[in-house]
């Protein structure tokens, strides 16, 4: 068997048969193209004056190497790493993991670290950092009641990341709130800040103090509740994972404007989280006629959020600090009674790309 050529491309017979590999695919991923030290793509194909073709191949034992015509260039590509884009698939990435859709049995299933354990011991890391893009929840104790302690947390997977209240925002009751959520009042199912135009990633909510009545958190896997939709009403799920809605947060100093889709699918098609926020939803302005469909599609799969099968219950305690995927997991608080005690949580946010480089980077450096 031997390198065949054809239009656009070639094909070489590999452990799976005869593969085809484009041409431009080819010189664009040639070893030679990626800087050693940086390790970043250092070729621009639009550089070359005319599309690659081979001139002529030939295969070793382990390798096929490619001398073009129009350029002064020979690849060299290792069949080992032909074998690897053999199959049409998205590239190897150990972080994506499939996730574990949980209902509300998973207040016994919640993973648990220390927060103390988590800085000393990389295993536990990186179970933590498995257990966040896994189950997109867990629940971290030991934490010292200090601003610093939240910050040492989040910065175990990443850099805190600004919203709008900035680096950091402070979950208690306020003055002049802004938001509900600086109030002592029920805070309903959602997602925070959907009005970003890219909503934050991985929230951290560390208790500093929760001594009134009442003020439990609420969590649930809003891609469980999703997947369940799409089996049961299919059209509903296309109109809420293709259209999008305008959201605000509004205030004298600040103007807040996105469109989000209710339901996030990922590049698999699989659903990765849900933009959710009675608060933060605008007047809807789409045409009346469409919203005929999309307010019963909406209606159907809020009432299917709200129920009880789907949820957790936390009482956060003074020294906890709960972290979870602000897409995925949908949240909530019952409402408090302002001067029965204290209540206070102090937030931030990193983005979901930082928790999946840190994971990646994790299992790197355990191999
Ligand atoms: C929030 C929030 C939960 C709570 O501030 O966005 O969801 O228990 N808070 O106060
Ligand atoms: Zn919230």
């Amino acid at each position: 068997m031997t390198v065949s050529f054809k239009e656009h491309g070639l094909t070489v017979p590999l452990t799976q048969g005869q593969i085809y590999f484009n041409y431009c695919w080819l010189r664009d991923n040639c070893p030679s193209s990626f800087d050693p030290q940086t390790r970043e793509r250092i070729f621009d194909i639009c550089s070359l004056a005319e599309n690659p073709v081979a001139l002529s191949a030939e295969l070793s034992i382990d390798e096929l190497v490619v001398h073009w015509a129009n350029e002064n260039h020979t690849s060299r590509f290792s069949l080992t790493w032909l074998e690897k884009w053999a199959k049409p698939s998205l590239r190897d990435d150990v972080a994506a993991l499939p996730r574990s859709l949980w209902k509300s049995d998973h207040s016994n299933k919640l993973a648990k670290f220390n927060a103390d354990t988590l800085s000393t011991n990389r295993t536990k890391l990186t179970q933590y950092a498995h257990a966040l893009i896994v189950d997109g929840i867990a629940l971290i104790s030991g934490l010292e009641d200090s601003n610093q302690a939240l910050t040492r947390l989040a910065n175990l997977l990443g850099s805190v990341r600004p919203s709008v209240p900035g680096d950091y925002f402070d979950v208690r009751v306020h003055l002049d709130p802004v938001n509900l959520s600086y109030t002592a009042s029920e805070l309903e199912l959602h997602t925070d800040t959907p009005a970003e135009e890219l909503p934050p990633g991985i929230q951290f909510l560390h208790c500093r103090s929760n001594t009134v009545k009442g003020g439990v958190t609420v969590f649930l896997d809003g891609a469980a509740v999703a997947e369940d939709f799409r089996q049961s009403n299919p059209e509903d799920f296309e109109i809420l994972s293709t259209t999008k809605i305008p959201f605000y947060y509004e205030h004298d100093n600040f103007d807040w404007r996105s469109r989000q889709k209710v339901i996030e699918l990922d590049d698999r098609g699989n659903v990765s989280g849900l933009t959710i926020s009675q608060h933060m939803a605008d007047v809807n302005d789409l045409p009346q006629k469409e919203l005929d469909s999309f307010y019963p599609a909406l209606l159907r799969f809020g009432r299917l959020l709200r129920s009880e099968k789907y949820q957790i219950q936390i009482r956060l305690e003074e020294g906890q600090c709960i972290v979870f995927d602000n897409h995925r997991i949908v949240h909530g608080r019952e409402a408090y009674a302002e001067n029965s005690g204290n209540r206070y949580l102090r937030g931030c946010y990193i983005d979901r790309g930082e928790l999946r480089s840190s994971y990646r980077t994790l299992v790197k450096k355990q191999k």
